[in-house]
């Protein structure tokens, strides 16, 4: 009676299935003509792969084992369902000539609503690029492309993914909504310029759940826009730290609201918990941002807030930064810092921080010239449990 039941249900899924159209298919690249020996341009393979799996009915898969190299590769959507993209064993390699890439990205996805990416290397074999004058060094004079673009993605899921030696930034995010990065690793030189690990801009409920990251530049950054933010478990070292902005240097940025960053460790990087705006913005916010239970192993500057945040000379210096800042919390933070001045928190003159608490931290500099101090401007933040060195004991 029972197996007659099972039969039974699975009949009707094998026929709704049909009805529906919605039986899975699957794409290997190889199919399309890709040849797989990690030297030819294979970037039509892919194109080709996509294309068929994006116009199929039902939830599709595409297969990419071995080792590949493309150039700019354009995935777009909308498809017809969901795309699962199978790549624990696959190593795609960018062609090395940075001329190569007319856009912001070496692999782009646009307007897709449902998609998994499982596993997968992408190496951006950057080591030309980075060496270029300029480029990447005084602001972006020369426009090098991003490893991963993903551009208005909505139920996104990217597990187990290793990205490397991008050109620039090496995963970027931008109109997305509900995104789940879990087990991503970033292994990139510590000297690559603007090679930030993962930056999300005007995205909502985006959760980074593991990663590790070795980078040149900010191992997260946030930008404008972002809505509902996690950002657990990250390790992060070489780089520039957990970034809030910068924000502020553009007209129309939307605000930060709600950001989450828990149980991150830092080692050996220049910031740690960081928050930056531009002086002379124009009007913006950013709220609710907690850190919370991290780690700092010799870390230059493990608490920052910087409302003066001028990279290269590019802004008016002495006209404040007009982005206010509130509900910000650093709690449960230790280690050790690199630098005396262990937490500085330098808020607009115009629009002072408000609502900053400040719970159990313990930052220790070893330095000739330590103890560790904490320089603050235009903030009172609320002290509860120990808080070593005492927060805003230099006021200005
Ligand atoms: C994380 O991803 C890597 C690369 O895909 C994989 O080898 C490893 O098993 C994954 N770890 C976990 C805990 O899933
Ligand atoms: C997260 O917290 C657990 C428990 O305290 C700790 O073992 C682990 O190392 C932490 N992870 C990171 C990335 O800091
Ligand atoms: C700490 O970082 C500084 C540079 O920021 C470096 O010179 C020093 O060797 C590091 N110390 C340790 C113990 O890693």
């Amino acid at each position: 009676m029972k197996s007659i039941l099972i039969q039974a249900a699975w009949f009707c899924i094998l026929l709704a299935s049909f009805v529906t159209g919605s039986h899975a298919a699957i794409f290997d690249v190889k199919k399309f003509g890709a040849k797989a020996d990690g030297k030819s341009d294979d970037s039509k393979a892919f194109l080709g792969a996509w294309g068929a799996a994006c116009k199929a009915a039902g939830a599709n898969t595409i297969t990419a084992d071995g080792k590949y190299m493309a150039g700019p590769i354009k995935f777009q959507g909308p498809c017809k369902g969901a795309i699962t993209i199978e790549a624990h064993k696959m190593i795609l390699t960018a062609l090395p000539d940075p001329y190569a890439f007319k856009g912001h990205a070496w692999v782009t996805f646009s307007s897709v609503h449902g998609l998994t990416i499982n596993g997968g290397t992408f190496d951006g074999n950057g080591a030309t690029a980075w060496k270029l004058p300029d480029c990447g060094k005084k602001g972006n004079i020369c426009r090098l492309p991003a490893n991963l673009q993903f551009n208005v993605v909505t139920g996104l899921k990217i597990i187990g993914l290793t990205n490397k030696n991008s050109k620039q930034f090496h995963m970027t995010m931008g109109g997305c909504k509900d995104v789940t990065i879990q087990n991503y690793t970033v292994n990139t030189p510590g000297d690559a310029p603007n090679t930030d690990g993962v930056h999300i801009g005007e995205s909502s409920k985006v959760s980074i759940l593991g990663a590790s990251i070795k980078t040149g530049d900010d191992c997260v950054s946030l930008g404008d826009g972002v809505q509902d933010v996690h950002v657990e478990k990250v390790t992060c070292g070489p780089g520039h730290g957990l970034a809030i902005g910068s924000l502020g240097k553009y007209p129309n940025e939307k605000p930060v609201l709600g950001v989450t960053v828990k149980n991150c460790t830092l080692t050996g990087t220049t910031n740690g918990a960081r928050i930056k705006t531009w002086p002379g913005s124009p009007v913006g916010s950013a709220s609710n941002m907690h850190f919370e239970d991290i780690i700092m192993n010799n870390v230059t500057n493990p608490i920052l807030i910087d409302q003066q945040y001028c990279p290269w000379n590019q802004c008016k210096a002495g006209v404040p930064s007009k982005v206010k800042l509130s509900g910000i919390g650093f709690k449960n933070i230790k280690g050790t810092s690199s630098s005396k001045v262990a937490m500085t928190i330098h808020c607009s003159p115009a629009v002072p921080c408000q609502g900053v608490l400040m719970n159990d931290i313990n930052l220790v500099y070893k330095g000739k010239d330590g103890p560790a101090v904490s320089s603050c401007t235009n903030v009172k933040p609320s002290i509860t449990g120990k808080v070593v060195p005492t927060a805003c004991s230099t006021h200005k």
